[in-house]
């Protein structure tokens, strides 16, 4: 076997950025015997590394029943437990004009399993898939692998980073299969409004091609506009929902997704296409039985009240963000986020002296002051930066303070002494 080959064949990995890739680097390029600082990370969007972004009681006692329940050992349906997709179809249609139904919800192995599925339900010879910039690159790695030909749309910063619907209907042709949305959004931090949900439902009818919703921070909304999930259209156009536990109750390692038909008009209804889909599935190890098994008791039970001590302490560290973003003369931030866990600030390279671009940036503040950030070239932006502000707010102020000095010593107005 040749490098890179096998039986003769070449395999041919995608070239795609990653974000835990390119995390990676920056990680490995600290010295970590060379200081004895802490490295403060606002790369990773995982909560949980933070003491004070924890689940609930309710969450962990649901899982700790079902396991000693002993009833949840085997496995489970591949599509899911019944009881499952039923408690997340009631959870979902709370925010719906219509109910959905057991059948339209599988489960799936965090919401990243779920991407998956809805690309590799959607890929064809010749398709191609409308994707937003600045965006979540898991997408265009699934596209890749899927062969599936991805056309970027602009999401708009000077207008809240909606998405540029003029673009989208320039990119879109009969071989569209999605378009897909991310809504509240990472990177960017914005929370879509009623009004321009809709228009994006109104704009996919028009180009016959369906949505992806992908809803992963569902709820986590603290600004203007209140949290609509794109289900609300499912009679103007076909959505897919995608979602999971990650964000909302703090559990990414417990990797429980869904994939859901909020398509009340029924297209995926169609027996074909649902045999396709539970196939599919056949395929696919979703997640632990016993952990299934506590989603009806989590989605009941957990009380409003950790929900809004979530979105406070989120909203408290964004605010933090953008107040120290203000004082560091060479990034802004054009966008105060309204929900979800990331935002993008922009960098000014004219006023940095020896700074070539954003992943320069990154590398250099991670050597120097042991901080990480994620280079936006690694969502489609070029000299932006992507924060996490699921971070507790000691150590956001801290790591921002660092970035301030570091961009000081390389400004090029700072004198030397
Ligand atoms: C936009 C988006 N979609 C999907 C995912 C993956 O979610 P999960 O951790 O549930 O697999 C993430 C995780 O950060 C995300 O930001």
């Amino acid at each position: 076997m040749e490098d890179g080959a096998v039986n003769g064949y070449e395999m041919d990995t995608p070239k795609n950025i990653t974000i835990k890739g390119i995390l990676s680097l920056l990680m490995e390029s600290i010295d970590n015997n060379n200081h004895s600082r802490s490295v403060i990370s606002l790369g990773m969007g995982d909560p949980t590394a933070h003491s004070c972004f924890h689940t609930t009681h309710v969450a962990q006692e649901a899982v700790v029943d079902a396991l000693q329940s002993d009833k949840f050992n085997g496995y489970a349906p591949t599509v899911g437990l019944p009881q499952t997709r039923r408690a997340i179809a009631e959870y979902l249609s709370r925010d719906l004009p219509y109910k959905l139904s057991s059948d339209d919800v599988f489960i799936t192995s965090g919401c990243t399993q779920a991407i998956d599925v809805a690309l590799a339900m959607l890929a064809r010879p010749g398709a191609n898939i409308l994707l937003p910039r600045p965006g979540f690159p898991i997408y265009e790695l699934c596209a890749a692998f899927r062969h599936l030909e991805v056309r970027h749309f602009d999401l708009l910063p000077e207008k809240g980073w909606e998405v540029d619907l003029d673009a989208v209907e320039a990119l879109a042709d009969q071989n569209t299969v999605a378009l897909v949305i991310i809504n509240p959004g990472n990177p960017c931090g914005n929370v879509y409004s009623y009004q321009h949900l809709k228009k994006i439902a109104e704009t996919a009818e028009k180009l016959k091609t369906l949505v992806i919703a992908d809803e992963v921070y569902g709820h986590l909304a603290f600004g203007r506009n209140p949290f609509v999930p794109m289900g609300v259209f499912g009679s103007i156009v076909p959505v897919l929902t995608l979602g999971s536990l990650s964000k909302r109750w703090i559990v990414p390692g417990w990797r429980l997704g869904w994939f859901v038909t909020s398509d009340p008009s029924g297209m995926f209804r169609n027996p074909k296409v649902v045999e396709r889909i539970k196939k599919y599935f056949d395929i696919l190890g979703g997640p632990a039985t016993f952990i299934q098994a506590a989603v009806p008791g989590i989605l009941e039970l957990t009380d409003e009240v950790f929900f809004k001590r979530t979105i406070n302490i989120l909203k408290q560290s964004s605010d933090i963000c953008c107040d120290r973003i203000k004082e560091i003369p060479c990034i802004s931030c054009p966008y105060k986020p309204e929900g979800s866990m990331a935002l993008m600030m922009k960098l000014n390279l004219s006023l940095l002296e020896d700074i070539s671009d954003d992943i320069d940036f990154c590398f250099k503040l991670a050597r120097e002051e042991f901080v990480i950030i994620l280079p936006g070239t690694a969502v489609g932006l070029k000299n932006w930066l992507r924060i996490t502000f699921a971070v507790d707010p000691v150590s956001l102020e801290e790591a921002l303070g660092r970035v301030k000095s570091f961009c000081l010593r390389h400004s090029k107005q700072f004198e030397r002494y």
